[in-house]
């Protein structure tokens, strides 16, 4: 073999610099991994110089080895240290790519809220809860019988006519129910005195829907029986119940009336909560807002339950639900409680 052992240091030292050089030319961890390859690599410089090693004797081959290796050393050290300083910059250019700016407002997320309507349901049953009451329920496809004929109304009553009423197709029997005042009697059924019940609800009415005017709206309705309860219990109650409401100072008063299902029957004003009874807009002038039917339950609903109404008396009311939030809230259009735009909804967060 001619190669002579000067040459192959040439060649080793040759191998050195251009193996430094192709890995220095590489400017990502990609282009780094091609340099590898032609640096280090089966048919790079370093190890064509190598391949020449097996023509000479131990020694030397020996020291041309060391040397070998410690080019192939100094390409490794240079390869690991451009993969670091490439892994680095990268990882700075992602840092800086994915920057937060904690300053900046975050996305605030929509808090769901009570219904203003639920809202006042569940205030008006709570009063009552606290007053020993308990909640009752009835079905919204209601029969005849329970919507009119226990609660005494006249075969010939107007409320009865499809004009008003909302019947079930095919079923002279079935109406929705026009009014929670059937679940009076559906309680009564079931339950011996002494009941004390409120009973909130949906109900149906065909009418022309207006300002003031909804055919599916929300009622509740109370119900007390019980031996010996008088006019006054009923007043002291409902009396109580607008405190609770509306605030100590207004007053109430009743004003006779007429329900088939009650007998006397009143409806109770409170004191305008806006004017406090000097007359506004809110009460049309009147000083007092219109709250409730009420009145003692008539004799011919207790014997139609099958009750003594000798030994056991007792009193009913119900109220509108829309008509109560309205006023209490101002709203001039209560079909804009079914309307849900959350810029109207929104305005009640936190009322009461
Ligand atoms: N049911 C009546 C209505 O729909 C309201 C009512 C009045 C209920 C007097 C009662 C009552 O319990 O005693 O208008």
């Amino acid at each position: 073999m001619s190669t002579n052992i000067q040459e192959v240091k040439q060649l080793l030292e040759k191998a050195k610099a251009e193996g430094l050089a192709i890995l220095n030319s590489a400017t990502d961890e990609a282009s780094l991994e091609q340099a590898r390859t032609k640096a280090l690599g089966r048919k790079s410089p370093l190890s064509r110089a190598r391949s020449s090693l097996g023509s000479f004797d131990p020694d030397q081959r020996k020291e041309l080895g060391q040397i070998a290796n410690e080019v192939s050393r100094a390409l490794e050290e240079e390869l690991t240290r451009k993969g670091q300083a490439f892994r680095a910059a990268e990882r700075e250019a992602r840092w800086e790519r994915e920057r937060i700016d904690v300053t900046l407002p975050g996305n605030r997320p929509e808090v769901a809220s009570v219904h203003p309507l639920a809202r006042t349901t569940w205030k008006i049953v709570d009063i009552f809860l606290g007053l020993g009451y308990r909640v009752a329920d009835g079905p919204e496809i209601e029969l005849t019988k329970y919507n009119f004929d226990a609660l005494n109304t006249p075969t010939e009553h107007p409320s009865r006519a499809p004009q008003d009423t909302y019947y079930i197709k095919d079923r002279p029997d079935l109406v929705l129910r026009t009014h929670t005042s059937p679940v009076q009697i559906r309680t009564l059924e079931t339950e011996k005195p002494p009941v004390y019940v409120v009973c909130p609800g949906r109900c149906y009415r065909r009418d022309e829907q207006d300002p003031t005017h909804l055919n599916a709206f929300y009622q509740i309705e109370g119900l007390a029986v019980d031996v010996g309860i008088t006019m006054g219990d009923m007043k002291g109650t409902l009396e109580v119940f607008a405190r609770e409401m509306f605030g100590d100072d207004l007053d109430v008063r009743l004003r006779p009336s007429f329900f088939p299902f009650t007998e006397p029957s009143a409806e109770m004003d409170v004191q305008c909560f806006v004017c406090r009874g000097a007359g506004c807009r809110v009460c049309k002038g009147e000083g007092w807002i219109e709250l409730m039917g009420c009145g003692m339950v008539d004799p011919f609903l207790l014997e139609w339950v099958g009750i003594d109404p000798e030994r056991y008396t007792g009193f009913a009311f119900g109220m509108g639900v829309e008509r109560g939030a309205s006023l209490v809230h101002g709203v001039n259009d209560i079909r804009q409680f079914y309307e849900n735009d959350l810029r109207f909804l929104r305005q009640f967060l936190g009322a009461g």
